[in-house]
């Protein structure tokens, strides 16, 4: 087995190498960290994301609640994405919108303070495109049972 497996050394591997977008954001929303796999994602290089706002990939529709969101647990402390999956669209740098999911993590420094968020993110457009074409699909049979006289809605509907 090759040389003893440094900790911080394979933290800083793993960051690197994972095809997941890994974004960190300090208490102010201000991008530090963005890793090789943001820059797939998101088509921005590390040098042009890091230290400018959030607001470089979050829609501006979606803009007031992230803020509000992220105010709001940088002062509590308490994310409900820790565990639950936060999926919301998202900008390229080509301007294209694409469907993300993502945890959120809260970093601490040595007092217990929050110092900032992190984001572990998963680009599921393909997904998401194929689950909308099953949706219309799924309203336009529902319309021609409908027309037939066919069963109620309720019967056919998904969710
Ligand atoms: C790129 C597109 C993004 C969009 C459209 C977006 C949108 C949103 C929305 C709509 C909420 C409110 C959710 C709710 O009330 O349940 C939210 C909350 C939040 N967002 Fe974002 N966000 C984006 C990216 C990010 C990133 C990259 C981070 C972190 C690095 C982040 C951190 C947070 C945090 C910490 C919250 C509060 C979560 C909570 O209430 O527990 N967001 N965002």
């Amino acid at each position: 087995m090759p040389g003893k497996l440094d900790p911080d050394r394979l933290y800083r591997e793993i960051i690197d190498h994972t095809p997941l977008a890994v974004v960190f954001g300090d208490r102010e929303g201000i991008i530090r960290l963005w890793n090789a796999g943001a820059e797939t994602m998101f088509g921005y290089t590390a040098a042009e994301a890091v230290g400018q706002s959030m607001d470089l990939i979050v829609p501006e529709k979606h803009r007031a609640k992230h803020w509000e969101g992220y105010d709001r647990v940088m002062q509590t402390g308490v994310t409900k994405y820790g565990h639950q999956v936060l999926a919301v669209p998202a900008l390229t740098k080509s301007g294209r919108r694409i469907s993300i999911e993502f945890n959120v993590a809260l970093l601490h420094d040595e007092t217990g303070q929050v110092i900032g968020a992190a984001a572990t993110i998963s680009d599921v457009t393909a997904r998401w495109e194929r689950e909308k074409a099953v949706r219309a699909r799924m309203a336009e049979l529902e319309a021609k049972v409908k027309a037939l006289g066919g069963p109620a809605e309720a019967e056919t509907s998904v969710r």
